[in-house]
């Protein structure tokens, strides 16, 4: 797999596939699509509903996201509990070969980058102790658990490079995986994306994007279902 550190335009690093001639992230900013889409819309919306949160990623990536969700309940009451599923690693040198300015005055931050880094695969960790980490070295599709979640951050590569990641029978499977009442948060927009999510079992809300994006989308699974 090539993989190269690629700048964006919020100052953040992201990383940019070869093999899914796909960036990791929105090349407008890296750092600001995260905090808006994820933790913004995602996070802190159900934060406000509860406290104990079994939280999937689908493309864990270069743990941006999980970094921003340690940050935002680190010293609070939250419970996390953070299943990444990743079957393509990030080799922890070019995740130091990244940077990452909004870090430069949380030097405990950077130290817990490398700690969500160097958690082995395929094991709980717990990196706080409100933050445990269980990152899964698979495809999600061939990933069976006997949990549910309640929040979803799904963020694999676009449906254009990427496309049965978004097709109505894998996002049926992830909604299958998520509470009643669970959110599933996404940086796309596409119509028929929001189609398959309805179908899926998802009440979908369209919201504003990160800057220079004109919507993302919310769904949350109907109780009832
Ligand atoms: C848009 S990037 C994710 C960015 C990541 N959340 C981050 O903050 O760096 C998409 C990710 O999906 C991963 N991926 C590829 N195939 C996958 C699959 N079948 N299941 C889950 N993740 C997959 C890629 O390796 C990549 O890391």
């Amino acid at each position: 797999m090539s993989l190269k550190v690629q700048q964006t335009e919020d100052g953040s690093s992201t990383l940019f596939s070869e093999e899914f001639d796909e960036i990791y992230h929105s090349r407008h900013g890296a750092w600001q699509e995260s905090k808006h889409v994820f933790i913004e819309a995602g996070l802190k919306h159900l934060l406000a509903q509860k406290t104990e949160i079994h939280l999937l990623e689908i493309g864990f990536g270069t743990g941006l996201n999980a970094l921003l969700t340690l940050a935002e309940v680190k010293d609070s009451p939250a419970q996390i509990h953070y299943y990444g599923i990743e079957p393509l690693p990030v080799d922890i040198s070019l995740i130091e070969a990244m940077s990452f300015p909004q870090l430069e005055k949380t030097p405990d931050l950077k130290a817990d980058l490398r700690a969500i880094h160097e958690a082995e695969w395929d094991k709980k960790v717990s990196i706080l102790p409100n933050f445990h980490l269980h990152k899964i070295k698979q495809k999600i599709a061939e990933w069976t658990t006997d949990s549910l979640f309640d929040l979803v951050y799904f963020d694999a590569f676009a449906p254009s490079k990427h496309p049965e990641m978004w097709e109505e029978e894998a996002l049926k499977y992830i909604t299958s995986l998520m509470n009643k009442g669970g959110v599933l948060v996404t940086y796309c927009a596409k119509g028929y994306v929001k189609r398959n999510l309805k179908s899926a079992g998802l009440g979908v809300e369209a919201l504003p994007g990160p800057p220079k994006k004109r919507e993302m989308t919310r769904g949350t699974k109907l109780v009832g279902l």
